[in-house]
């Protein structure tokens, strides 16, 4: 198996970059409002990351996608490209992911944001895509299996009745935007990879109000829901403990602990 292990100094980085990547998460919410145009919240990303954080943002350029940060609003389940002609509006609901790059180190993390007034189900979707990447948290430890994430993501989601995108994972980060292992957020019995200390990886569940079915548009890079439902994502990078994890990407706002000490 490929050396994945990060060391203290690699740990040390990984916290630097994630708190940046927390920071924009912070520093946007006040701008996702209706009538905003989700190129302007780029630039605000865009300037926030590299004027205030002397950082990079990472999606721009990746495989050439045009912007700093992917906006998704309402049945896009990722990938949205930030448009001048793309407006919010009230009742919309948002993810923002964003990945930033300091001192050569990755992190990356998203959120959903509620723009005006938005209706209960939406809420509650949003609510069930966050608390399945939170309840994923509490398994995570050194010598758990890879596969439990997967597992209790997925087991919790349908037993709300909605679906998990399975098109998507989340994966390794660190020197890399993508590293092994992968980290499917449905349960794979072939799956045998083992969670150890220092290993430091995304989980970024994708949850469908509807049928877990997406396609991608024609631009290359938006993914929709097949059917037109709504869907759902939060992400954190996360490093593997001897006795838990800690969130790399914590944001102060988040009602659970950056530290996890877990069964
Ligand atoms: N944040 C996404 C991920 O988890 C990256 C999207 S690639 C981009 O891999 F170019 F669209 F930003
Ligand atoms: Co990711």
């Amino acid at each position: 198996m490929k050396n994945i292990l990060k060391n203290e100094y690699d740990i040390q980085q990984m916290r630097i970059s994630g708190k940046i990547t927390a920071n924009v998460l912070e520093m946007i919410e006040p701008y996702i409002v209706p009538n905003a145009s989700t190129e302007d919240i780029d630039k605000i990303c865009y300037y926030y990351i590299t004027q205030v954080k002397q950082a990079i943002p990472a999606c721009l350029g990746y495989k050439n996608f045009p912007k700093s940060i992917c906006i998704s609003i309402n049945d896009v389940v990722c990938h949205g490209i930030p448009n001048k002609k793309l407006l919010l509006k009230n009742g919309d609901i948002v993810n923002i992911d964003v990945s930033v790059i300091k001192n050569n180190y990755y992190t990356d993390a998203s959120k959903m944001f509620f723009v005006g007034s938005v209706s209960k189900k939406n809420k509650l979707l949003c609510k069930i895509a966050k608390k399945s990447l939170y309840l994923s948290l509490k398994c995570i430890k050194n010598k758990k299996k890879i596969n439990t994430i997967g597992k209790i993501i997925q087991q919790y989601v349908e037993k709300k009745n909605f679906s998990v995108v399975k098109e998507y994972c989340g994966h390794g980060i660190g020197k890399n935007f993508h590293e092994f292992p992968h980290i499917l957020h449905f349960y794979n019995q072939n799956d045998y990879i083992i969670m150890q200390t220092g290993m430091i990886f995304t989980i970024e569940p994708m949850v469908n109000e509807k049928a877990p079915f997406v396609h991608c548009m024609e631009d290359g890079w938006t993914v929709k829901t097949k059917d037109g439902g709504l869907s759902a994502q939060y992400e954190h990078t996360i490093l593997v403990t001897k006795h838990g994890c800690e969130i790399i990407t914590h944001q102060k706002n988040e009602k659970i602990p950056k530290i996890l000490f877990n069964t």
